[in-house]
Formats: structure tokens, C-alpha cells, sequence
């Protein structure tokens, strides 16, 4: 049984207590936010769950294992180092950080502590994404070539950072797991036409295996939009996790391309189209699972604290980029 708490209950949060409450592995200890207004909202949903607006009393507590850091990631390496210097185990929601520096801080102190450090990178736990992954893994699409993401929403309104903080970070987690690797270079282009940010962004990836891959965000759309396509020299994947059919498998239809050429009569064909079936599951809940599990030593964290410092480290360089008209930035 792991003994945790949630730190931060605004937007996000309460959905982390939710899933948390639905575990039977861990008993939610506190609840706590700096906000009254927040911790009444939990305490009419859940009558029974401890609540506190004082942070050091979860600091203070021997029998706490872990926590789920759900505050504005301006608080993120603040409040982490704490409880990691605590002997705390430690989820922080995405993205880990704003500043490359501040992520590596958390990423070093969660290994001089030998504690778990984990980043809420929720779609790497879709089971869309898992099946993916498990598929790439087998080689059914070969080596993947190339790939292109796009997802759209409404902006909010609230933000203080580039759309690509907020949007591009769910991609970048997933591509980063699906390549197991990171690009060695990156260029981004922005643009604002709503905000005094950028409210669409479109990022280029480069990598030393030649392989390529492409991510556009934006809050201009007025409908949800989470697309991605992963070219494989075997096959394709598209994954669109707005749809019933999450995950659809396309066959090469290389030989027909290859004739048509040859025989200078070309026909295009699509390769033979497959619906993937997936498991259920909430992705919340099984990135949640994944962190305890990680405490318990019975699951290896599936993103961790140095995935979430691949991705602040390929946002960084975006910004970077943006503000010199989308030069190449080395990753390093
Ligand atoms: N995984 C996802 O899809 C997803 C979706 C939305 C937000 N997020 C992430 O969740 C995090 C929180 O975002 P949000 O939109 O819920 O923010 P929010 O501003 O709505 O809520 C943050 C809450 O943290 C509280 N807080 C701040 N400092 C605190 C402290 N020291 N102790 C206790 N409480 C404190 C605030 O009072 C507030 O209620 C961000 O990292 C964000 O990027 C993730």
C-alpha cells in the first residue's frame, strides 16, 4: 500500500484524485491545495477525504511515500526538490518544467535520493500509443521514417507560455517513446494572432538516421484535433485519438507503386487498411498505476524524469528557434 498525496486540485488535480481514489494499491492520505474554494470543491465530492491547504504538513508526514505535483510549472522544481528532499517519490504533471535547468536539478536529485521521479505524460499511457509501441517494437512497420502530428484546440485563454508548451508536449512525449529516441535538431516557426503568444506552432525534427518528423499546434480551432501518422518502411500507423477506430494499420502497397512506375502506367493504391483493437483503460489511471508500480519496484516508470527533460529540452530549443525566425538548433 502507498501512501500518497495530491498537491493541487484547480483544473487538473481533481481528475488525479479521482483515478488515485479508484486504486486499490494506494490509500490517498491528503489532498491539498493553497486554495479553500479548491479544497470545498473536493470535499463535496468526497465527504471522507483528508484535506489540507498547508503543503509542510505532507512534507512533515513519515508515512507518506509519495506525491502528485498538480500546481503551475512555474511551482514545478520548487516544490519537487522539497518533497524529493523529503524522501519522497515524486509524479509532476506535465510539462516537468519551463527551463532545461530546472529539470535537470530534479532529474539529479531524484537519483542522489534513489527516489522514483515521474512526468505526467499522459498519452504514452493511451492504449492506443501502448499498442503502437508494442507493434514498432515487434517491427511490423519497419523502421519508421517519418512522422507527422497535428492536435487543435480552442486556446483557454490563460496561458503565459507558446502553444507548443501546452499542445506540443503531448507529441513530443509520444514520438520521443515511439522513436526511442530524440531528434538531434530542431526548428520552430510561431505565430500569434489571438494572444501576445504563439498561439500556432509547427516544429521540425531532424534526426541523424535521416528519419524526420513534424508537429503543429494550435488554439485557433474550434474543435479537438489529436492526429498522428507513423510512417514505417513496412507500414504505417495513424493514430487519431479523437476517433472510435483509435489506431488503423495501412500495408505498404509498395509493389503496385514500384509496376506502375516501371511500366511507366502509374496507379496509385492504398495499402490494405487494418483497425487495431485495443484493451480499455483509462490513460490517467495507467500512468498513475505505472508511477506506483515504480515504488513498489514491481514496473520500470515508463516516463520518467529524463523523458521529461528530453521533451523540455526540445521545447527550449523550439523557443530558441522561434525567436530566430526558426533556425536549426542542435540537441544536445
Ligand atoms: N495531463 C494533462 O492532460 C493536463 C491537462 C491540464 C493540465 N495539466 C498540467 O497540470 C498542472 C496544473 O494545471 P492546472 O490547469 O490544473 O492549473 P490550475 O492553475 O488550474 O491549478 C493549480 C492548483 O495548484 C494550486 N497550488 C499552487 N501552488 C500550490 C502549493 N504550493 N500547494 C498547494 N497547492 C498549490 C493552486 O491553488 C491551484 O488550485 C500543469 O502542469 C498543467 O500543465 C495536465
Amino acid at each position: 500500500m502507498v501512501n500518497i498525496a495530491v498537491l493541487g486540485v484547480g483544473y487538473w488535480g481533481p481528475n488525479t484524485v479521482r483515478n488515485l481514489r479508484s486504486i486499490d494499491f494506494c490509500n490517498l492520505k491528503y489532498v491539498c491545495d493553497l486554495n479553500e474554494a479548491r479544497l470545498e470543491f473536493i470535499r463535496s465530492a468526497f465527504p471522507e477525504q483528508n484535506v489540507t491547504n498547508n503543503y509542510k504538513e505532507l512534507l512533515n508526514d513519515k508515512e507518506l511515500d509519495a506525491v502528485c505535483i498538480v500546481t503551475p510549472v512555474t511551482s514545478h522544481e520548487k516544490l519537487g526538490l522539497e518533497f524529493l528532499n523529503a524522501g519522497k517519490h515524486v509524479f509532476i504533471e506535465k510539462p516537468l518544467t519551463f527551463k532545461v535547468s530546472e529539470a535537470e536539478n530534479l532529474v539529479a536529485k531524484a537519483k542522489e535520493k534513489n527516489l522514483v521521479l515521474c512526468t505526467g505524460h499522459i498519452f504514452q499511457f493511451s492504449p492506443a500509443v501502448q499498442k503502437a509501441k508494442e507493434l514498432i517494437e515487434s517491427g511490423f512497420i519497419g523502421k519508421i521514417n517519418y512522422v507527422t502530428a497535428s492536435r487543435m484546440n480552442q486556446g483557454a485563454g490563460k496561458y503565459e507560455v507558446d502553444v507548443s508548451w501546452d499542445l506540443a508536449t503531448h507529441d513530443l512525449s509520444i514520438i520521443n517513446y515511439l522513436m526511442e529516441k530524440v531528434p538531434n535538431r530542431v526548428s520552430a516557426f510561431g505565430k500569434n494572432h489571438t494572444v501576445d503568444l504563439n498561439d500556432t506552432v509547427t516544429i521540425r525534427m531532424d534526426y541523424r538516421d535521416n528519419a524526420y518528423a513534424t508537429i503543429e499546434v494550435s488554439w485557433l480551432s474550434p474543435f479537438k484535433f489529436r492526429l498522428m501518422r507513423i510512417f514505417g518502411s513496412k507500414g504505417t500507423l495513424v493514430y487519431d485519438e479523437m476517433a472510435e477506430n483509435k489506431l488503423v494499420h495501412y500495408g505498404l502497397g509498395i509493389d503496385d507503386r514500384d509496376k506502375g512506375r516501371g511500366a511507366g502506367n502509374l496507379t496509385y493504391k492504398e495499402g490494405e487498411k487494418n483497425i487495431v483493437e485495443l484493451p480499455k483503460g483509462e490513460p490517467l489511471k495507467n500512468e498513475l498505476i505505472n508511477f506506483l508500480q515504480a515504488i513498489n519496484g514491481t514496473a520500470k516508470p515508463v516516463a520518467d524524469g529524463v523523458s521529461g527533460l528530453n521533451v523540455v529540452k526540445i521545447l527550449s530549443a523550439c523557443a530558441e528557434s522561434m525567436k530566430n525566425d526558426g533556425k536549426w538548433i542542435s540537441i544536445s
